[in-house]
């Protein structure tokens, strides 16, 4: 088993990387406030490790309240967040109820959410089956739901007790999911960790043929890359670069996935074609060469990655990224690459230019 810790003084917590760990409830149960969880997971993922997980926690005493959700980044908002609110009234769990995340983000978006405001806050456990949510969405406490105007609107940092990333539901995940989380995977070497993006130029036919021990250092090098990141700027209040450096892409992407409606273009993928749309504009501000933007999108390319975008129209583009959360004052900050394994917030980019990069970035 792999350990890492997100150290936030008194909100410290360790991510645990490893096979099996699902039924290894030794490591989950010194987590627990008291014998009581609400396990939030969705339709699919009940299927698959519910009993798994219930099991091994009722052996051991710990009483569970199930709930259930529909399946999808379309149920990212309120009424699922209902469902979580109304279940643990009905079931009457109280302050000491840990909320478990069994699922990809979504579920862990919600459930950190409901965790976060359920009587004011209650513990947080999450335990993260994409290999998106292992390497991204389950370290660093951001929680929420999406709004018809943009995605992840309304939320709350919250930081869980523990992250239990068990690799072996890996096996299961599809193909299409296990590319969207190698997006936010290479996001990691392009933003700074230059030696990480050369081991995944490397060893990319090892990830997509799901190569347990590839996978496990790469959920590992990507956990470490954001657990500093997170632990130097928690709230993203750093005036420059900070956490804000974990949303290459983000912009971009986030206006792709509000445009065409949630759940069309994974996150993931609306990731990497946002990550080549600010290279792009890198490119066009002197940052980058010709040769590096290509070198990037053949990289998502080879991880079965989409590089071109929906033609929603620039003027649409810019509105949907008016939005965005690094909008301050009114003035748009974009996260660029200043060089490989190097990015910066930058808020001066020509808005000619930037509608460039994207049209540059757009089906024909
Ligand atoms: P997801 O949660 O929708 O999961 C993808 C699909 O895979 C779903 O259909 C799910 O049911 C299924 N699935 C999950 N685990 C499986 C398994 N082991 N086997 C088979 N199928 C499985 O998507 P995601 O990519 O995990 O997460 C995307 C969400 O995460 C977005 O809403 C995004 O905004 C959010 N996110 C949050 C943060 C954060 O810091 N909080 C960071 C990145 C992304
Ligand atoms: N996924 C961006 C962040 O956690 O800050």
């Amino acid at each position: 088993m792999r350990r890492l810790n997100v150290s936030l003084a008194e909100r410290s917590y360790p991510i645990l990387i490893g096979e099996g760990l699902l039924s290894q409830t030794g490591l989950v149960l010194p987590m627990l406030q008291t014998k009581r969880v609400a396990l939030v997971t969705n339709v699919k993922l009940a299927d698959l490790y519910l009993e798994t997980l219930a099991n091994a926690l009722e052996k051991v005493g710990v009483g569970i309240t199930p709930i259930i959700l529909p399946d999808g980044e379309a149920h990212k908002n309120w009424e699922s967040l209902n469902l979580i609110y109304d279940a643990m009234l009905t079931h009457r769990c109280d302050r000491g109820t840990s909320v478990l995340a069994l699922g990809g983000g979504v579920i862990g978006d919600l459930a950190g959410f409901a965790a976060a405001t359920f009587q004011r806050g209650v513990p947080f456990i999450q335990i993260p089956t994409t290999l998106l949510s292992q390497v991204d969405s389950s370290v660093g406490g951001k929680t929420g739901i999406n709004h018809p105007f943009g995605k992840n609107m309304i939320g709350a940092f919250w930081q869980p007790k523990l992250v239990l990333a068990d690799t072996d539901t890996l096996k299961t995940l599809p193909d299409r999911e296990l590319s969207a989380g190698l997006a936010e995977i290479i996001k990691y070497g392009l933003i700074r960790d230059l030696p990480f993006l050369e081991w995944l130029e490397t060893n990319m036919d090892g990830l997509l043929a799901k190569d347990g021990e590839l996978l496990a250092y790469a959920i590992e090098r990507s956990c470490m890359n954001k657990a500093e990141v997170v632990a130097a700027d928690e709230y993203e209040t750093a005036r420059d670069g900070g956490r804000a450096l974990l949303n290459l892409g983000h912009t971009f992407g986030h206006a792709i996935e509000t445009g065409l409606g949630y759940g069309v273009c994974l996150h993931g993928e609306a990731v990497a074609i946002g990550s080549v749309m600010a290279a792009e504009l890198s490119q066009r501000l002197g940052w980058l060469s010709a040769a590096e933007v290509d070198r990037i999108r053949s990289l998502f390319k080879r991880a079965n990655l989409p590089v071109e975008g929906p033609k929603l129209g620039a003027v649409r583009y810019l509105e949907l990224m008016s939005h965005d959360k690094k909008v301050v004052a009114g003035r748009l900050r974009l996260v660029l690459l200043k060089s490989l394994g190097e990015a910066v917030t930058h808020a001066d980019a020509p808005q000619n230019q930037v509608v460039a990069a994207i049209e540059s970035c757009c089906r024909a």
